[in-house]
């Protein structure tokens, strides 16, 4: 999952090279977000920081269209934030909690790691306040990339100078590959069987029932579960998306729902959990034609169907003690209520509902907005990435099971 980085740019002439920051950044897979002060965007556009992050630049506005409160949203948003080039202003500001505008507010409002890299005058470094201010940021867990010793914008020799953007980018790059590598594997020593991608009913050689399902959101949560330790048993239709390999990885490729239950059924006894991501068809035609169906020869007027076996509700009629079963729900109306059902009739333990067919498409898309439905409750979720939505499908469950 992209880390989220949110660059405060505050007003000093090596404001422009947070623009190489930002593009070495997101060649590092970062998703960046950038605050600049008013007196920073005389120095840089915020054109170029747009450009180069494709997100909304935020200067100083406490009115968005983007957020309705838009020092909250960024620091919520926020993984970890960088403060470059840093005024001595700013760094007093935040030393004594003033919250005058955006910058400063966010920075008040986050709980994100935060790095400062100082950038100004010889003299106002080292001036007492200012050395103050630095060590008490320090000691409040604040990490500070010194400046570096060279030539002043302002005409001194001395230190001042803005790190390196090597320096920067190594020193939050090398922060957040240390914490991900101490990452818990809390679904360590689990098995977990995901179903995901539609399946595909044939009529002929040529022609099918299906539907959209891009198998990213069963794909989402494989990933999520691999990086958390688990041993994925991946039941998966016809997509194009690609495939991760991973040593923990085991996919079955499947086209029917009776091939995917055939799959399921051999996989599921060995599986801790399993999750039903996939849009299985309900119906399959009754017969399918060893030949195509030719127009004028044959009667292609109607398709007699027959339905489906329930993949989810066959498996959870099976569980033994200690399997934990969880279903999607994709509906176009009363969507928690009618989830809520689902999850009972099928005797499921967790429900995902999703609302379909909606002005915002679901299928395909990287993004959804769901409610985790259990007999406990309903947590209705924002708007996530569908990799986000995984690992918060995931902590539910952990938190469930036990
Ligand atoms: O693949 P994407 O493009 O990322 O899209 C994601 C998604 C919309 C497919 C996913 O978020 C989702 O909602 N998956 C379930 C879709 C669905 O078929 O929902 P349903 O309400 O019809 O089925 C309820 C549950 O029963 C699901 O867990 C489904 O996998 C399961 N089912 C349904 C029918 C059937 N014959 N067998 C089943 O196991």
């Amino acid at each position: 999952m992209a880390k989220h980085i949110l660059i405060i740019v505050t007003g000093g002439i090596a404001a422009y090279k947070m623009c190489d920051v930002c593009s070495k950044l997101s060649k590092l897979d970062y998703e960046i977000k950038v605050v600049m002060t008013k007196h920073a965007s005389e120095f840089v556009g915020k054109a170029s920081f747009e450009a180069l992050t494709h997100n909304k630049v935020h200067v100083d506005e406490f009115k968005s269209s983007e957020y309705d409160i838009p020092h909250i949203s960024l620091a919520d948003w926020a993984d970890m934030v960088l403060v470059a080039p840093a005024t001595a202003n700013i760094i007093a500001k935040m030393r004594s909690g003033i919250a005058d505008d955006l910058a400063s507010t966010v920075l008040l409002a986050t709980v994100a790691p935060v790095f400062v890299a100082p950038a100004m005058n010889v003299h106002m470094l080292e001036h007492p306040s200012t050395q103050e201010n630095i060590a008490v940021l320090q000691e409040r867990g604040v990490q500070i990339i010194d400046s570096e010793f060279g030539h002043l914008a302002c005409g001194y020799n001395g230190k001042g100078k803005l790190a390196s953007v090597e320096t920067m980018v190594s020193t939050v790059h090398d922060f957040q590959s240390k914490k991900s590598s101490l990452a818990t594997k809390d679904f360590d020593g689990l098995t977990i069987l995901i179903t995901a991608g539609p399946t595909y009913e044939k009529i002929d050689p040529v022609r099918f029932i299906g539907n959209r399902s891009s198998g990213k959101m069963g794909l989402a949560l494989a990933k999520a579960a691999l990086s958390r330790g688990a041993k994925v048993d991946l039941v998966l239709g016809p997509v194009s998306v690609p495939i991760i390999g991973h040593e923990n990885l085991r996919v079955l490729p499947v086209e029917s729902a009776l091939d995917m239950l055939q799959a399921c059924l051999s996989h599921f006894e060995r599986s801790d959990i399993c999750i039903g991501a996939a849009a299985v068809s309900d119906l399959r035609p009754a017969e399918s034609a060893q030949q195509k169906l030719k127009k004028g020869k044959d009667d292609m007027s109607s398709i007699s169907l027959v339905e489906n076996p329930d993949i989810i509700a066959t498996l959870a009629r099976e569980k033994h003690e200690g399997q934990y079963m969880v279903g999607f729900a994709a509906e176009t109306e009363h969507v928690e209520e009618y989830a809520q059902k689902k999850r009972v009739n099928k005797s499921l333990d967790m429900i995902v509902a999703n609302k379909v067919g909606g002005t915002k498409e679901v299928f395909g898309a990287d993004n959804n907005t769901a409610s985790i439905i259990t007999k406990s409750g309903t947590t209705q979720l924002p708007e996530l990435s569908k990799d986000e939505l995984a690992h918060k499908i995931l902590d539910a469950i952990l938190q469930e099971r036990c």
